[in-house]
């Protein structure tokens, strides 16, 4: 075992051009209706990170077989939308939320047992949120004790079609009964009062499943088959949010992120850092595999604190580690409310943000929803952080490294290499200033 570290210091303005990975919830969906679909898939831009990795992975042990020909290039070889077989042994989603939660909707629908694991992050997370709408609709799921993982899918389980309010604005939960929702009698409707990411719904459009779907509903009906098709996918706008902060904040930056996937329902860090005075121009629209890009040109600006608007929360759920960061070096206050989501994620972020940032000088109030933080132009302070195994945490106090009075030590992050392979190098290629260490721990037993 061993445990990385980063220290991050202030760098170059950050200058030139950078692509970041592929989207991580595309890469997941992709692999799961390819895995699905009659014929063979092929998807480029694959995200070489673990948690796309670890569904890849998954889907070759229910019997797929996938190649992997070059970086970022996956064929699928779909077994058909009845194809799965039985795995030996518990199916390891990793770190990865997304991947469990899907996948527990599919293997609601299948004629055999499976169990689901993941890393100590994913088994403390909450799954009843998927666990008790699939039980309406007739599956029989067993959790560990408060609803955590690991997840027991009792197959054989007739599945009928529910109409399902997703009151947390959860994509995962969305997506979990859509694909459930593929197995079922009947239809199965989600209805949504704030909307949430729809690569789900887009995605077995383009696979050829019949779904209705418009900003606060998606609707299906089981019984049909999914098509193979080639899937490319945009660079993931949450990765690209480290740099958007980044360029943000140091003085002299001029950066332009290539091809980042613009759906709208990813894009509210985008509209919240305008509301806090960034320059950020979009060109060359255009869309790849069905979603839309854009160029984003990012320069440095002065940013003053904002109250967030609840109805971005949604959109930018997975982008406030970064917001948080940004918020530290703004003029005035930021209140951030309505995003209690926030600790249940990889960690809970809104209280290891809250505890690094004052780590680092910073003052930020933490509410059960939310955060207070009073930010100061010039930056941040220097000292040590842990980022409890979250890897937006540790990419978000590297990003503060950059407008620190002296060196951030940002404790256990290798995770990054969950959603952001190559992180460390590609920030370095914009100007950021990142050292890395790594420890031997203590022998596993
Ligand atoms: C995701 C949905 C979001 C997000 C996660 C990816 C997805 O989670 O935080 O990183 O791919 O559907 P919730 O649906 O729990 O908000």
């Amino acid at each position: 075992m061993s445990a990385a570290s980063w220290i991050a210091a202030p760098g170059a303005p950050l200058r030139g051009e950078v692509r970041v990975p592929g989207d991580k919830s595309v890469s997941h969906r992709a692999i799961m209706l390819a895995a699905l679909a009659d014929g063979t898939s092929r998807i480029d831009g694959f995200l070489e990170g673990e948690d796309a990795r670890a569904t890849e992975a998954i889907f070759r042990r229910l019997g797929v077989a996938i190649e992997a020909p070059g970086a970022g290039v996956r064929i699928v070889h779909g077994v058909g939308i009845d194809g799965l077989r039985a795995a030996e042994g518990p199916l390891d989603c990793g770190n990865a939320g997304t991947g469990m939660r899907l996948i527990a909707g599919l293997l609601a629908g299948q004629a055999f047992d499976s169990m689901l694991v993941g890393d100590a992050s994913l088994s403390r997370r909450p799954m009843g949120r998927v666990t008790e709408p699939l039980a309406r609709m007739g599956a029989r799921i067993d959790t560990g004790e408060g609803g955590v993982p690991p997840l027991r899918v009792h197959g054989g389980a007739p599945l009928t079609g529910i109409e399902f309010d997703n009151a947390l604005a959860s994509a995962q939960v969305k997506s979990c009964l859509l694909l459930a929702g593929l197995y079922a009698d009947g239809e199965t409707v989600v209805h949504e009062a704030r909307p949430t990411r729809d690569y789900t719904e887009r995605m077995l459009a383009a696979f050829g499943w019949p779904i209705e779907y418009s900003p606060g509903i998606a609707r299906l009906r089981g019984g049909h088959r999914l098509r193979a098709t080639d899937v490319r996918v945009p660079a993931d706008f949450s990765s690209a949010a480290f740099f958007l902060v980044a360029a943000s904040i140091v003085p002299g930056s001029d950066l332009v992120l290539r091809r980042v996937g613009m759906n709208p329902r990813r894009t509210g860090l985008l509209h919240v850092l305008r509301g806090m005075g960034a320059d950020i121009v979009e060109s060359a629209p255009g869309h790849e595999g069905g979603e839309p890009v854009a160029d984003l040109r990012v320069r440095h600006a002065p940013l003053r604190g904002i109250d967030v608007p609840e109805a971005h929360v949604p959109d930018m759920i997975d982008e406030f580690p970064a917001l948080f960061v940004a918020a530290a070096c703004a003029e005035g206050v930021t209140r951030v409310r309505g995003a209690a989501e926030l600790r249940v994620k990889e960690s809970d972020r809104i209280a290891v943000m809250a505890g690094g940032l004052k780590a680092i000088g910073c003052r930020i109030e933490e509410t059960p929803d939310g955060a207070c933080i009073g930010g100061t132009p010039a930056g941040v302070g220097g000292g040590a952080v842990d980022s409890h195994g979250d890897h937006r945490i540790a990419m978000a106090f590297a990003v503060a490294g950059q407008r620190s009075s002296s060196a951030i030590t940002i404790e256990d992050t290798a995770n990054v290499a969950t959603s952001f392979p190559g992180f460390v190098d590609l920030a370095r290629h914009a100007g950021l200033q990142i050292g890395e260490s790594r420890r031997a721990g203590p022998p596993e037993t």
